[in-house]
């Protein structure tokens, strides 16, 4: 059985994450996808926050599971058995970024692959920080984020205000 590991911050999920891991799940037998716990951005959700945001988008989709991660990406895919890291790329910047990264994930794990799907055209523009700006200042990004994740946003910011 090929799995393949999809590892991201994912803060909150948006349709262009799901796009992937919607196109990966035809590809692969078992996505996993990794919510990683400590990135060095600044976050509005929690880990456990975050992964069920993503859990909710995809819950249609059997074969693919979401989990969170820590530590090493490869060291993941290692332990989950993962042969392939999937990753989406948006434009020229990601692809600069990606390239560092399966570089030094290959130098640590040769074995591990990685495929990198092109994000689909309504997506290449899209990231959560610019999506969580656009709400807070009271854009409508329904046709680029889930709806639940969109009130999850709303509910999370006026939370933050209050306090
Ligand atoms: N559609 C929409 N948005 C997308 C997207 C897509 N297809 N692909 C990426 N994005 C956005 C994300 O929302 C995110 O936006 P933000 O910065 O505004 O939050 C941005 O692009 C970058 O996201 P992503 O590509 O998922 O990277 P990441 O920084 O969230 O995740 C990890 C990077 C977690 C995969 C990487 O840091 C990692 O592997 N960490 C584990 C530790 C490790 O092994 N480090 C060594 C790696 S060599």
């Amino acid at each position: 059985m090929t799995i393949a590991l999809y590892p991201g911050t994912f803060d909150p999920v948006t349709w262009g994450h799901v796009d992937i891991a919607t196109r990966s799940a035809r590809i692969f037998e078992r996505l996993v996808v990794a919510v990683y716990d400590t990135p060095s951005k600044n976050l509005l959700f929690s880990t456990e926050e975050r992964v069920a945001l993503f859990r909710e988008s995809v819950r249609d989709l059997p074969n693919i599971e979401v989990t969170e991660f820590s530590g090493l990406v490869v060291a993941r895919a290692k332990s989950l058995g993962a042969q392939v890291i999937v990753r989406g790329l948006r434009s020229g910047s990601d692809f600069d970024y990606e390239f560092e990264m399966a570089f030094m994930n290959k130098n640590l794990a040769p074995d591990v692959e990685l495929v990198c799907l092109m994000a689909s055209l309504p997506y290449q523009y899209v990231s959560s920080s610019l999506l969580k700006e656009v709400i807070a200042l009271g854009g409508d990004v329904d046709s680029l984020v889930p709806h639940h994740a969109v009130e999850a946003i709303k509910e999370k910011m006026a939370l933050e205000a209050q306090s």
